[in-house]
């Protein structure tokens, strides 16, 4: 009955709410019926909407930890200290997780509860929310009934309000790279990051601490106070499409890339090139069954017989071509 007493306190679209508000005196909040039949392009979501009362507060707090995360639970967090670096969700998940192409956390409350390949088994949100506590943040675990881990719940379930449920939506997903036929090259990339990134991430991907050291201007690339290599941003294909929308941070817009794909995974490569930069040590590699192993993760063992640098570096293409041959699913 709660959800039901949300739902319709946020949405306020007129008719749509009154039939959404019908339908969901069963007990589901069917959120299907809340969003703008014109709206499925780019969403944007409106803080002002966030309900008041007992959950209202909880999302509001969500949406604070996504913004402010080391403030609450970094090294030195006031609410707790679980992360081992001072950097926020949201310099990933841009935006608070709503900015589209930047790892959009949007429908993750309706996707979850979902198999991992990772590890192997069927993870609820809130465990999926630790991994990157524990991996990009190198941080231990939220307990899973923490104010704090109930209010991103909290948040995530509202921000999904905001999202069709019958297609997809602009942005849900980071843009897609072509592939080149040769392998990303990480000495073009240390060129192309003197000339595009140094300016705010530091000629040493150190980043840029704010005045008082709680936190970051610009985040840290690479070193000890960065994300581990077990983190999805440690992969180059993964990090190229990201980079692709969401860098240099001043010269693009949603669905505007300034960096060629190239350029992108070349980038990518130097950043992720383990031979040149540090970082924490990751605490497991994961993947217990090994054909279920993204192409792009560099950790053997593998399920073909491609080096650890064509897995890390490419040509991707010969690596999927070979997986689809043989009746597997490349995942990347
Ligand atoms: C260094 C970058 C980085 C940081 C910081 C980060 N994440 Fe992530 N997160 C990722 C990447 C990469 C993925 C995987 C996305 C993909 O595979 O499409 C991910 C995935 C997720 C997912 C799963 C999304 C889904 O629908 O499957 C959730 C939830 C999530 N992150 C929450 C958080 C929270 C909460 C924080 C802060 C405590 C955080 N992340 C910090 C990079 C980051
Ligand atoms: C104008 C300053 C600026 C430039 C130039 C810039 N960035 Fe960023 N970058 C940022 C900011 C700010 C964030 C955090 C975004 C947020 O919190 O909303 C960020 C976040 C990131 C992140 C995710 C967080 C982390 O630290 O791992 C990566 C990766 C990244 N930038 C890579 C790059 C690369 C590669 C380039 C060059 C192609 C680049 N950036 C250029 C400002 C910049």
């Amino acid at each position: 009955m709660r959800s039901f007493i949300v739902i319709c306190g946020i949405c306020c679209w007129g008719i749509a709410m009154i039939s959404s508000c019908g339908t969901a005196v069963t007990g589901e909040t069917n959120a299907t019926a809340l969003v703008q039949p014109d709206s499925v392009s780019y969403i944007n979501i409106d803080t002002t909407l966030i309900p008041n009362g007992p959950f209202g507060e909880s999302v509001k707090y969500g949406r604070e930890l996504m913004l402010h995360t080391a403030r609450y639970i970094g090294p030195d967090g006031s609410a707790g200290k679980f992360l081992g670096n001072k950097m926020n969700c949201t310099n990933c998940h841009q935006d608070a997780g709503t900015k589209a192409f930047s790892f959009n956390l949007m429908s993750s409350h309706d996707n979850y509860p979902q198999y991992r390949a990772r590890e192997g088994k069927v993870l609820t949100l809130a465990e999926r929310v630790n991994n990157c506590v524990m991996r990009p943040h190198n941080g231990k675990p939220l307990p899973l009934d923490s104010k704090e881990m109930v209010a991103f719940l909290s948040y995530f379930k509202w921000i999904s309000t905001f999202v069709p449920k019958d297609k997809p939506f602009k942005g849900a997903k980071n843009l897609h790279l072509t592939f080149p036929d040769i392998a990303a090259n990480p000495e073009n990339g240390q060129a192309l990051y003197q000339t595009n990134c140094a300016r705010c991430h530091g000629p040493n991907g150190e980043g840029q601490w704010n005045a008082d050291k709680s936190t970051y201007v610009y985040p840290p690339l690479w070193g000890n106070a960065a994300y581990q290599p077990g983190s999805s941003m440690h992969r180059v294909i993964k990090q190229a499409e990201w980079l692709k929308n969401n860098m240099p941070y001043d010269k693009v817009t949603p669905g505007k890339p300034f960096l060629s794909d190239k350029e992108a995974m070349d980038i990518a490569a130097f950043v992720n090139n383990d031979k040149i930069h540090s970082r924490p040590n990751p605490k497991n590699f994961d993947y217990p069954h090994i054909a279920e192993k993204a192409i792009d993760y560099d950790h053997g063992p593998f399920a073909d017989t491609f080096s650890m640098a064509q897995h890390k570096f490419g040509p991707y293409q010969p690596i999927i071509d070979y997986w689809k041959a043989k009746g597997l699913k490349p995942v990347y």
